[in-house]
């Protein structure tokens, strides 16, 4: 059988776009493999988020010219966010002239047709598609996990918070027809998953482009219903569109897990509106107040950008001081990364590196303690854990995830994975907990 190596960087949305490429290759007669060594296609699945994720892109790609001189057949193909750029997909061709096929985030479902083309002339082929992705519901995926799935609600994103090229690597908002999610989540049920997450850049505004009354909470109504799913999660909300209706149905669903990722960003008034954020640190706190109130022991967790242009030492202790109220159980930390084409990218007062590292440690040191702080309180407690793997660097350790998506280890045997089980906790880390099976 042939081989192919995808390499995915970025987040779950290209995960999940990895997963439906791996069963389009399967669906042409290529098994997955590790080994460059062993491929006969290795695809990068790009992401531009921030400069880092560029770079490992740059490195590893760097990487394979030898491979590709030693082994001319070999066939190589970018795809994902860096390729809906013209100005990095110019610089990429220029550079690395050892690609053999470039496509994009909106047409994944055309790769056997790009493939063909480029064995039958030997000649690079591009194929990219501006805005928003060709709908492809047909399209079905090689799911990483048989027991948790991913499955994308919306794609693109119509916010455009200045600092953000997701808008211009995605195309604009769209939403996925629920009878189509529904018959896709029943489907993934009756063969063994468990827990699904549901992707969108911003799902608290799904159904907005649908042509009838039908929101996100109408959605995970439904979701709640289907037999075999036990667990419910998204990624991500925004808290500009977090409503007292999704606060509540965190009551009433007992499918959806007691977590929210809600992005606050910053803590400051002044840097959230030069954000495009659309909603004020009152605004933020008051949601998570509401949500606090109904269901005491959720997980909050956020994503936080430190040194956007303009951030004085004032606004970030606005974003200091919000972690402290609201207490997160973890957060994804940023340094500002200037993305060329978004709006920020041109902001005058640019905050220096040396500050933005030094604000960065800072901001830690505030977050760790309370993470560590949090997940102590579950000391003593039953969490209920979905087994994912055997522990990495021990063989007769598993690893799962709590309802409230808190990373447990404990001592078990690899037939539990994909299982539900009862983890007594007995030891908390910064962002680990172990426990022992009961
Ligand atoms: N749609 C999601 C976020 C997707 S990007 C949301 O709005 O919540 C994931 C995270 O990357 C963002 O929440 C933000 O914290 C971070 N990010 C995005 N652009 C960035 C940039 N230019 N520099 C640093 N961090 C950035
Ligand atoms: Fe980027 Fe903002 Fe859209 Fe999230 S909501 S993807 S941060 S533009
Ligand atoms: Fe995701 Fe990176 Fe694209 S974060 S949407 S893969 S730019």
């Amino acid at each position: 059988m042939k081989k192919v190596l995808i390499n995915t960087f970025g987040c779950q949305m290209n995960e999940h776009d990895s997963e439906k490429i791996a069963w389009i290759m399967e669906g042409m007669g290529y098994g997955p493999t590790m080994d460059k060594e062993e491929a006969d296609v290795i695809i990068f699945n790009t992401c531009a988020v921030r400069k880092s994720a560029e770079d490992r892109v740059f490195g590893q790609l760097g990487e394979l010219k030898e491979l590709k001189r030693r082994k001319p057949e070999i066939v190589l193909a970018l795809c994902g966010c860096m390729m809906q750029r013209d100005d990095i997909r110019s610089y990429f061709l220029k550079k690395h002239r050892h690609i053999d096929i470039v496509f994009g985030t909106n047409n994944i479902h055309k790769l056997p047709q790009l493939l063909n083309r480029h064995q039958e002339s030997g000649k690079l082929v591009v194929d990219i598609v501006e805005d928003t992705r060709e709908i492809e519901e047909s399209v079905e995926a090689d799911r990483k996990y048989s027991y948790k799935s991913y499955v994308n609600i919306m794609y693109g994103c119509n916010n455009f918070c200045t600092y953000c090229i997701v808008p211009y690597t995605r195309g604009r908002e769209k939403s996925r027809d629920p009878e189509s999610i529904i018959r896709e989540i029943t489907d993934l049920a009756a063969n063994g998953t468990k827990e699904i997450t549901l992707l969108g850049q911003n799902v608290n505004s799904y159904g907005k482009t649908l042509d009838r009354d039908y929101s996100f909470v109408d959605l995970l109504k439904d979701i709640n219903e289907i037999d075999g799913i036990e667990r419910i999660r998204f990624m991500t909300s925004h808290p500009k569109d977090f409503s007292r209706e999704l606060a509540l149905a965190y009551t009433s669903l007992d499918k959806l897990s007691p977590h929210l990722h809600l992005p606050v960003q910053s803590g400051s008034n002044r840097i959230l509106r030069s954000m495009n954020r659309n909603y004020t640190r009152e605004d933020y706190l008051e949601k998570v107040s509401w949500i606090k109130e109904l269901v005491p022991d959720i997980s909050i967790t956020t994503d936080l950008i430190v040194g956007f242009p303009g951030e004085t030492e004032e606004d970030f202790m606005d974003t200091v001081r919000l972690c402290q109220e609201v207490r997160f159980d973890s957060a994804f930390t940023f340094l500002y990364s200037v993305r060329e084409g978004t709006k920020a990218a041109s902001m005058h007062d640019q905050v220096s590196d040396e500050l933005k590292h030094e604000r960065f440690q800072r901001l830690l040191d505030t977050l760790h303690p309370i993470g560590l702080e949090l997940n102590r309180r579950l000391i003593g407690t039953i969490q209920k854990v979905l087994v994912e793997e055997v522990s990495k660097n021990d063989e007769n350790m598993l690893s799962g995830r709590t309802d409230g998506g808190k990373l447990v280890h404990f001592r078990g045997t690899e037939d539990l994975i994909g299982k539900l089980v009862n983890i007594d906790i007995r030891e908390a880390k910064t962002f680990t907990l172990e426990g022992v099976l009961v």
